[in-house]
């Protein structure tokens, strides 16, 4: 009887047997890749804004608190994006001829919120969460864990961009060692911990000197940084001092319910 396959033909049925194999990994893997990239994220990447709010401009160079525009961080959930009026309390006077602050004009002329120019409403969304995930700014400003640690370097943004993807293993790694987080700044040991995340910026603005953790902290990933044995004890010590039961923190209910 004539042989049907050649041998070569038979390496090739063993490989696609072997490839066949693989696939589910192979799809999972880039499945995962792909919902882990920063396109699907957005992570780092400027968001299109009708007005091309600079926060290096308002919030580092000209110094204005966070809380003048974010008015609710440091007391409820949500911090909240400015009203028309905030701008205005500025842009009445200052720059009143800006084609670039146009859009804040005619909100406020027509009472409309702030949009692009074809209409469409503006301020598009930087940072969420999904629904079913429960989220709170007040309790971590109190704990004075500082924004640009959950922000990226806000105060160094031309436009807005997300700086960490605020998937549910990124909340973990926190929620799970606390210690390694939380820091008292040295050189202001009396200030509280929500009073400690707003100094920060002053003291960058002012130029005051500081800490390789506190750099690290407004500029670099603060999960990457690895904080050494003298700032663990100091974590502990205010994870006491705070009564953070870490049982709980990562309890699912406290974010899903
Ligand atoms: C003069 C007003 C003003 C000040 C001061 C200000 N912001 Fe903002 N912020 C805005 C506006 C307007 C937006 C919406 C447009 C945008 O995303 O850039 C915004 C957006 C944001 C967002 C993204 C919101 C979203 O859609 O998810 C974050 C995070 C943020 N600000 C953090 C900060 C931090 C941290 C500070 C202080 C260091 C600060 N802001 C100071 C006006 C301000
Ligand atoms: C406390 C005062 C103050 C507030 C509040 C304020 N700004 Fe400004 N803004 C300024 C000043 C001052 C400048 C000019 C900075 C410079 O060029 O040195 C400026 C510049 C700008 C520019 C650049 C204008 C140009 O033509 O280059 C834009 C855009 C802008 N602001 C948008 C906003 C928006 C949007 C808001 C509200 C969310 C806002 N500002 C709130 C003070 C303010
Ligand atoms: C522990 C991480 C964390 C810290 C610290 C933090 N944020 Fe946020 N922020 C988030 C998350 C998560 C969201 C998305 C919330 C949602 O979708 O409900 C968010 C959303 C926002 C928004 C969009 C509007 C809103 O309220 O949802 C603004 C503005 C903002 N944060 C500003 C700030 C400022 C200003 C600070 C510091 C004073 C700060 N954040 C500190 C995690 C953080
Ligand atoms: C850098 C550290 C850090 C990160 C990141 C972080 N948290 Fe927290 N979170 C804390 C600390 C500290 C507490 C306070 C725990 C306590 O005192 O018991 C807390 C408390 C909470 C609480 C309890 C609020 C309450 O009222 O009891 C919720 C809900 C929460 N976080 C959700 C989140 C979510 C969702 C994320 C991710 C999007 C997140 N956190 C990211 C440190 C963090
Ligand atoms: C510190 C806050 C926090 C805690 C605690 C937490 N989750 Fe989540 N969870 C999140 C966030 C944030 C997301 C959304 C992630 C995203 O957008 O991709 C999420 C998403 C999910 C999802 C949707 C699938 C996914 O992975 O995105 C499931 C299911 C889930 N959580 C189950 C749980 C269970 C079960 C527990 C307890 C063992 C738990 N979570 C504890 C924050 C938390």
């Amino acid at each position: 009887m004539p042989q049907l396959f050649k041998p070569s033909a038979n390496t090739l049925a063993k490989l696609s047997v072997i490839l066949a194999g693989l696939l589910p990994v192979v799809v999972l893997y880039a499945g995962v890749t792909v919902s882990r990239s920063p396109y699907n994220t957005k992570v780092d990447i400027p968001i299109d804004q009708p007005i091309p709010f600079s926060h290096q401009h308002h919030a580092y160079e000209l110094g204005i608190d966070c809380r003048y525009c974010h008015t609710t961080v440091e007391k409820t959930a949500i911090a909240g994006v400015p009203p028309t009026e905030t701008c205005m309390s500025c842009h009445s006077q200052i720059w009143t001829n800006s084609p670039l602050l146009e859009p804040v004009r005619k909100s406020y002329e027509t009472g409309l919120p702030i949009a692009f120019a074809d209409g469409s409403p503006g301020w598009t969304k930087v940072n969420a969460v999904p629904d079913f995930v429960y989220f709170d700014h007040s309790i971590h400003i109190d704990r004075g864990i500082n924004c640009n640690v959950c922000h990226g370097p806000v105060n160094k943004m031309q436009i807005t961009w997300k700086g960490n993807d605020f998937q549910m293993r990124w909340c973990l790694e926190c929620h799970r060692e606390p210690e390694k987080y939380l820091y008292t700044d040295a050189a202001n040991p009396n200030l509280s911990g929500r009073e400690q995340v707003f100094n920060l910026y002053m003291k960058l603005q002012e130029g005051a000197k500081l800490t390789q953790r506190e750099y690290n902290m407004l500029y670099k990933n603060e999960f990457r940084y690895s904080p050494n044995t003298k700032e663990i004890e100091e974590g502990k010590a205010l994870v006491k001092k705070y009564g953070v039961t870490k049982e709980s923190n990562v309890d699912c209910y406290t974010c899903h319910h």
